[in-house]
């Protein structure tokens, strides 16, 4: 385990606790473009020359060149398909394939790489278990609890493997502030219950969920859950044994790894006993012309040539991260959209989602001006080459529930600063003027 003294990337001489962020952002290449030019053909071009203030991290995040050496010396060196062969590059692609899976266990606090299926994306894993476990188990009569704050990937999947099966989904509704309402959680979850399906951080209201409390819930009524990580992995310590969820999933793209890369932690008993999602290669131990058997986890998940380049990365992603230290990431973070939301309370026309600033919430502030739309608001945004999010952020029933179709959303990482956050607020004050 990395030391103070061996962090390059952490500042020793003043506060011990804090992220030398221009140290940080010398890891990132992508954060010395400058852009407003013909968008058509990617990649800087003569006509980009402001420098980018990336605020879209609650999208994707961006790829510190460790990652992206990761990814090259892979497909320079050992690319090779993993499984299959005993020559030499497909031994070392295997070796490193499989301790990426150790690597992303460890990091989350998974038993094993038993535990830890790569995926697509976080919305792949949530696929898996509907489809493996949904799809077979739930019927008539069973319930599916969901919140009121779910992202798509999560809801609309519960929702459809709800029609298939004749179950039913109900939401824990969310109090003023973007908070779960608990009361009405333990209303909900009861004997029909059969998974509970809970995002841990909101990618809206920035809200943090009481996980490990609905966790109790769930497993006093005998239901599984499922926690949707895609917004918590990335900027906060995770523990999915202390959590005590059954399935919890994340994406490598927004923790400073590749795309097309996601992780499905699933205890080790239940996906010993679930139905493997996707059939093919390697997921198999032995086929017959009338029948197969499966493969050991967590490769019974994982069919046909995986996302091995992808796998790697996401591993050196998971080292880079933690050498930096996940609480100094979440506090850093914190702190600048506290930063930010101070500001913008200064603004009279302004309404700011989710819990207040100072509580516990994540690095996200979304917010809605009452003289200019979401989505023109992301426009000009952009004039000033800064990157933020306006729509729904995949989730149109949160929206309505906050009785508004859009909202604009800035996300802040490890590489962001407090100057970013001024040209932010200094654009959408611009904004405020152009449309006042
Ligand atoms: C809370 C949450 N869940 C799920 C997802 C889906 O992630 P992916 O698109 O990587 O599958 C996202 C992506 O924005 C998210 O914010």
């Amino acid at each position: 385990m990395l030391t103070l003294e061996t962090l390059p990337t952490v500042m020793s001489t003043q506060r011990a606790e804090s992220l030398d962020v221009e140290r940080v952002r010398e890891d990132f290449p992508i954060l010395d473009r400058q852009v407003g030019g013909d968008v058509s053909n990617p990649g800087a071009g003569p006509d980009d020359t402001t420098p980018l203030v990336y605020l879209d991290n609650g999208a994707t995040s961006q790829t510190p060149e460790r990652v992206i050496d990761a990814i090259s010396k892979y497909y320079r060196e050992y690319n090779a398909n993993v499984h299959r062969g005993v020559h030499h590059l497909s031994q070392e692609a295997s070796i490193a394939y499989e301790a990426a899976h150790d690597r992303l266990a460890e990091f989350v606090g998974a038993g094993g790489r038993e535990e830890m299926v790569f995926t697509k994306n976080t919305t792949e894993a949530m696929n898996l278990i509907a489809y493996s476990w949904g799809l077979e188990e739930l019927g008539p009569g069973d319930d599916v609890v969901l919140t009121e704050m779910e992202h798509h990937a999560s809801l609309v999947t519960w929702q459809q493997i709800a029609k298939r099966t004749g179950a039913e989904v109900k939401y824990i509704a969310i109090d003023d502030d973007g908070r779960l309402d608990m009361d009405h959680a333990r209303e909900l979850i009861g004997e029909d219950t059969e998974m509970v399906s809970v995002v841990h951080v909101s990618n809206v209201l920035g809200t943090v969920n009481p996980i490990a409390d609905l966790a109790d819930l769930a497993h006093e009524h005998d239901s599984y859950i499922f926690a949707d990580g895609a917004q918590a992995v990335p900027n906060r310590p995770v523990d999915v044994e202390e959590l005590d969820v059954d399935f919890y999933a994340f994406s490598g793209h927004k923790m400073c790894g590749p795309t097309g890369i996601g992780c499905l932690y699933g205890r080790k008993s239940i996906l010993e006993e679930i139905q493997p999602f996707l059939y093919g290669g390697d997921m198999i131990r032995k086929v017959t012309f009338e029948e197969s058997t499966w493969n050991e986890l967590p490769w019974k998940f994982e069919a046909g040539t995986p996302l091995i380049a992808q796998g790697v990365a996401l591993a050196e992603a998971a080292d880079y991260l933690e050498e930096i230290g996940m609480e100094r990431i979440q506090r850093h973070e914190t702190e600048l959209a506290d930063y930010a939301m101070e500001q913008l309370e200064g603004f009279d026309d302004i309404e700011i989602y989710g819990p207040p600033r100072g509580e516990d919430r994540s690095g996200l502030v979304s917010f809605n001006l009452d003289s200019v739309h979401a989505h023109d608001l992301a426009s000009i945004m952009n004039d000033y080459a800064v990157a933020i999010r306006a729509g729904d952020h995949c989730t149109q029933p949160l929206h309505e529930t906050l009785g508004t179709a859009a909202s604009a959303r800035a996300s802040f990482y490890l590489y962001n600063t407090r100057e970013e956050v001024d040209t932010l607020v200094e654009a959408i004050d611009s904004a405020r003027q152009l449309f006042a």
